[in-house]
């Protein structure tokens, strides 16, 4: 069987079921982020890869800076951003809200000077929907398999303002020489490292 072509598609598919009936602010994803009632990120997500994640953020109001480095990965996302543009207003208005900076987020995050970092390296496959996996795969064979992320989340850690979130199988080994995180958010496969990182840690969600 000839296997689709790696695709990206903001209109429909499964990034659209999620964005209407995935549960809004509800989902653990923004609140790992810090979306609270009255208060909306601004979020830099530094693994832009299939921008799934960073969709759904600029879906719910945050305006998202998607770094990536794969120049394949990147031409994929512009051209989704674009046929995503002009399928309707409400499109338009989420992709003016992310913008995609194209390089490698260890050197770029301490010029973005971040609140708010969101880390999802590629990891094992763990996702059940053979689309997932079989997406997640494709993305693996043209990106490998980050093996750079601990560095990533360390200068993530020393410029975000805010908070950095990792994302990370739920059941996946914390990496090794990582800090404990200040809290963990878990979903049914995923779940949030939420690693504290401004002054105000005390009053944190
Ligand atoms: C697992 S995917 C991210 C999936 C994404 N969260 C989504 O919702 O589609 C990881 C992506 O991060 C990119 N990446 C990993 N490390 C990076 C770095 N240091 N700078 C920029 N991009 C990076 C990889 O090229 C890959 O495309």
């Amino acid at each position: 069987m000839t296997e689709n072509p790696l695709n990206i598609d903001f209109i429909a598919g499964a990034v659209d079921y999620r964005r209407r009936f995935g549960g809004g602010r509800r989902q653990s994803l923004p609140k790992a982020l810090g979306f609270r009632p009255g208060v909306t990120p601004s979020i830099v997500d530094a693994t832009a890869g299939l921008g799934r994640d960073a969709f759904l953020l600029a879906s719910l109001g945050a305006k998202v800076t998607m770094v990536e480095r794969n120049e394949a990965v990147q031409g994929l996302l512009e051209t989704a951003m674009r046929r995503a543009a002009k399928e309707s207003d409400d499109h338009a208005e989420i992709i003016a809200r992310m913008t995609l900076v194209k390089g490698d987020a260890r050197n770029l995050l301490p010029k973005l000077q971040p609140e708010t970092v969101l880390i999802d390296p590629m990891h094992p496959p763990r996702d059940k929907s053979a689309l997932v996996k079989n997406e997640m795969r494709q993305l693996r064979a043209l990106v490998g398999s980050d093996p750079d992320s601990m560095e990533l989340i360390e200068i993530a850690l020393s410029v975000a303002t805010k908070r950095v979130v990792l994302k990370w199988p739920r059941r996946g080994s914390p990496l090794d020489g990582l800090r404990a995180p200040s809290h963990q958010i878990i979903g049914k496969s995923t779940r949030y490292d939420v690693f504290m990182t401004g002054p105000a840690t005390v009053s944190q969600s």
